[in-house]
Formats: structure tokens, sequence, C-alpha cells
């Protein structure tokens, strides 16, 4: 026999083989609910949108990570849902032979994802370094790893380059190989992970110390995020990492307070983790390759370079992203299960 919890009693109801009939008090409306849909509230499940096995990566990235830039004249529903899958799951991925000789192209292929991102910097950019915008991205000097957007309430979900070509006029052309200006990719919720196990009470505070962030480098412009964050932001049952804000040229100034010395500490002990040879995936991209990763989750940087990049790519909304890995990837009744629990 089926039954409803104590503390949920409608106004008039009755129990049917099939399902539930509710006469609502205040309209006398009639609604019939079947057992398959009330089994999962009566349990008291709730729906897991973020439920989803993640493979860690280190030094030697992911075995399975890329993809043919054909497979998405082939089929596309099907390469996008194995794209942004691999994204989901391994936090980034490669798409190769995507052709070099418009940076249309690429903004075409993010396109099949989801629409781009606008910021203040602009929405889709291609570009050569130019100290003139104001960011350490435009400069040829190595790039830490870090995540992007520390300062926004909503930090982009996915980030995306293309390094259209890399040439030295100035030695007679070059190429990417020679000019240096190496990728680097480091899994921050496996460093996380590390983190935990070798040192838990860095790991909490990083979970737990709030400090300000901010973009305000451009004329007219003063970004902050809706509240403070901390580095690591954990899930709903506080397990988990959920999202890394890690950008020490973002940061505002760290609060005084009792808990101060162990955020430093904490914060150095992290970074010494994000360092270690094993976990740092360093690659050169070429002209024709595509990098797509989570931004939420995998931090990005380069090794110094000389000779003029230029390189496009963008931003995309992580909401947005994960519902176009949604309905690439899965049946109606799954897509349900996660959206609203059914
Ligand atoms: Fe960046």
């Amino acid at each position: 026999m089926h039954k409803l919890p104590d503390n949920i009693q409608p106004s008039r109801w009755k129990v049917g083989e099939n399902g539930l009939e509710v006469q609502w008090l205040h309209d006398s409306h009639l609604s019939f609910y079947n057992w398959d849909f009330l089994e999962t509230y009566i349990k008291g499940e709730r729906p897991e949108p973020e439920n989803v096995p993640l493979k860690y990566f280190g030094a030697a990235g992911h075995p399975d990570s890329s993809i043919e830039y054909e497979e998405f004249g082939k089929n596309e529903r099907q390469a996008v849902g194995r794209l942004t899958d691999m994204i989901r799951r391994n936090g980034f991925a490669l798409v190769t032979g995507v052709p070099t000789e418009t940076a249309a192209t690429t903004e075409d292929l993010l396109e099949k994802i989801t629409f781009i991102r606008r910021t203040h910097y602009g929405g889709f950019y291609d570009f050569i370094p130019d100290l003139a915008l104001a960011d350490a991205a435009y400069t040829n000097e190595p790039l830490p790893v870090h995540t992007d957007n520390t300062y926004f309430s909503d930090p982009a979900g996915i980030q995306a380059f293309h390094l259209l070509s890399h040439t030295d006029p100035s030695s007679g052309g070059g190429s990417e190989t020679t000019l240096g200006g190496e990728t680097l990719l480091v899994d921050g919720f496996y460093a996380a992970e590390l983190l935990r196990k070798e040192c838990p009470d860095s790991f909490n505070t990083l979970a737990s110390f709030r400090f300000p962030c901010h973009a305000s480098g451009n004329e007219g412009i003063a970004i902050s995020p809706d509240m403070l964050y901390p580095v690591l932001e954990l899930d709903l049952d506080q397990n988990t990492v959920h999202r890394i804000r890690w950008n020490p040229n973002d940061r505002g100034v760290i609060p005084l307070g009792e808990d101060t010395m162990k955020w430093y500490e904490a914060e150095k002990k992290y970074h010494e983790i994000l360092r270690r040879e094993e976990l740092v995936y360093q690659f050169q991209l070429k002209p024709g390759t595509v990098l797509i990763f989570d931004n939420w989750r995998v931090l990005h940087g380069r090794t110094a370079f000389t000779g003029m990049r230029r390189i496009c790519g963008g931003y995309l909304n992580r909401d947005d992203f994960i519902s176009r890995w949604r309905n690439t990837n899965f049946g109606k009744r799954e897509i349900f299960r996660q959206v609203i629990g059914e």
C-alpha cells in the first residue's frame, strides 16, 4: 500500500491503484500524480544535476581527450555530445584539424556548444599580445596557472583557446615548437583532493575563508562578485569541490582576522601542489587544435614565448554548457531526473 509521509497531507486525497488523486481545498482543483512520479519525492530524493564521476588528470593528460573537427560535419549532435562529455568528465578536450585560415571557424565550433559569453573584454576574441588591454594574458611573459573570472559572481564555466599562428618575423619565421609558449593545465580538483589528504586543515581553510576579488584595471570598469567567496567552493553536502577561484592577480585585500595567517599557509600549500611536476600537463598547442576546458575546475597558464602569437577563443556560460551536454548525452527521462528530480 502506497503512503504519503505524515507531514504531507493535502486537504482531500484518495489513494488509487495507479496513483494519488488530490482535491485542493482552496479552489477544488483535482490533481493526479502517478506513483512513479511520486516515488522520488516520497523517498526524499533530490535532483543531482552534478552527479558525474570525474576522471582526474596529471602530467600525462588524458588518453581519450581529443576529437576530430570533421566529426562535427558527419554528425553534429553526436560530436557535440562526445566533446561536452569529455570536458565534463575529464576537465578539458582538444578538437584537432580545425581550419586556421579564419578565426570564424573556431567561433562557429564554440557556438555549436552554446552562445559565446560577452564580458567587459568583449565576446569572441582574436588577438595578438597588446598590453594596452591591461591584462596579464596579453603579454608574452610566463603565466602561472590560474582560473579566469574570479571577479564574477558566476565565473565562465568553459573557456576555449585556439593558437591560429605563431611566428617570429625578426628571426625569419620560426615555429611554435621553437618559440615557446607551451600550455599548462592543472586539474584543480585533483590538487584539492591531494591537499585534503595531506593537510585537511588547509583544505578546510581554503574552503571557508572568504576574500574579495576584482577586475578594475580598465577605465570605467569596477567588477567584483556579489559576495566574498573562498578559493574552494564545496557542493551542497560540503563534501566535494565544486568550483575553484584561483588568480592571485585578481585578489583584493585579504581580510585581517584570526584565520589570516592560516589562510596564507593553506594558500602556500595548495600553490605548492599546483606546481608539482606530476600534476602539470604541459604541451605545445599547435595551429589547428582548439583547447576547450572547464574553468571552474582546470587551472591554465603558459610558458614564456617569443615572436607573435595569434590566438582566438572565448568563454561559455556553465549553465548553457551543461544544458547542451545533457541534451546531447541523455534521454528525456534522465534529463528530467537531473533537472527536476522526477
Ligand atoms: Fe587566463
